[in-house]
């Protein structure tokens, strides 16, 4: 009997469709709050014909090489940057993802983190909570314009990463009046044909964003994109917000750039050694902390999974699933070896 093998419980949705294709499934960590240990992870794997996978687990090459007869990855994400893809493709193993599906959502996130760290949401409603509103007054939790606001001018919303999530949030913006400039390399020409932003360079986008939001895949060239000399060259009334991946900004060095006032303020749905934090990050008032949710509305979640779900019974069947990563591995010598088997 075919064998599936997930990593963690996914939603609902797409264990339905995963129990409809007949095979075995395996849930290897039940309990939320448990990560899955690399033993287990190694173990499951080896026994399986088809992996699915979360981005809390690395999927690296030992754990790719493990099962010479695995049939595919189907990660419920959108990001891959867990997978060593380069591993996979080499040893003929088709890589799934679930684009598209959550690109609204995470807009939507997107734009909740930068009204909350703008207009101190959690840091007032925690002061409402603690009993503390005894009375209303002028000064109470300042913070600042979004829209053109008392001194009408029109704020300047940078995006790094003009991709699908990129744009989306862009399209939110225009309900603010922004003025919005981009930058994202691969993505060029179409930006300088965009009708909602402009191209703009990297020193250019921090120096002139009011708020900076970051929407590009973790690779080797975003790594530490946002270091402690961009977070120099921005405005110290400046917001950053990353809902991408952690390790884009160098955390410690945002730590030591919000201490100093060199910017005004932080929204993080992401980190950079997740779900660990920069030391003195969570003490300081001027953030906004999540833990990795922009894509977690109920509707979004069911839909990743079916989708990643479809992706893993497509790998099952031996089919060419619709969201593959690393196409060309279906015409590897690699591939053909590993479904003869
Ligand atoms: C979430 O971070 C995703 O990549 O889907």
């Amino acid at each position: 009997m075919s064998h599936i093998f997930v990593t963690r419980r996914i939603p609902e949705a797409g264990l339905r469709v995963l129990r409809e294709s007949g095979a075995r499934i395996t849930v290897c960590q039940d309990d939320e709050e448990r990560g899955v240990e690399r033993a287990d992870l190694l173990a499951g794997v080896a026994e399986c014909d088809v992996l699915v996978s979360l981005l809390s687990e690395p999927i690296d090459r030992e754990v790719l090489a493990v099962n010479r007869s695995l049939l595919g990855v189907a990660q419920m994400a959108v990001g891959y940057n867990n997978i060593d893809i380069d591993a996979a493709t080499e040893l003929g193993i088709p890589v799934t993802n679930t684009p598209g599906v959550l690109t609204e959502t995470t807009a939507d996130f997107t734009w909740a983190m930068l009204m909350a760290v703008a207009r101190r949401v959690p840091e007032a409603h925690n002061y409402a909570v603690a009993g503390r509103f005894k009375l209303w007054g002028p000064n109470l939790f300042l913070g600042a314009d979004v829209g053109r606001g008392a001194d009408g001018r029109r704020k300047v919303l940078g995006i790094i990463g003009y991709g699908r999530i990129g744009k989306a949030v862009a399209r939110r913006a225009t309900g603010f009046d922004m003025e919005i400039l981009a930058y994202s390399p691969s993505h060029r020409e179409r930006i300088e044909a965009d009708e909602l932003a402009s191209w703009a360079e990297l020193d250019e986008l921090l120096a002139r964003s009011d708020f900076l939001t970051l929407h590009p895949p973790l690779t080797p060239e975003t790594h530490h994109l946002i270091d402690a000399s961009a977070l120099g060259r921005m405005k110290s009334t400046a917001y950053l917000i990353n809902a991408a991946r952690g390790p884009i900004v160098d955390e410690r060095a945002l730590v030591e750039a919000l201490r100093a006032g060199a910017i005004a303020g932080a929204a993080l749905d992401v980190f950079e050694d997740e779900p660990a934090m920069a030391p003195g990050l969570a003490e300081l008032p001027n953030v906004v902390l999540c833990p990795h949710i922009a894509s977690a509305s109920h509707g979004t979640r069911s839909m990743m999974a079916t989708i990643a779900a479809r992706n893993a019974v497509a790998h099952l069947t031996r089919e060419r699933a619709p969201n593959v990563i690393n196409r060309p591995v279906y015409d590897s010598e690699a591939y053909r070896q590993r479904i003869a088997l």
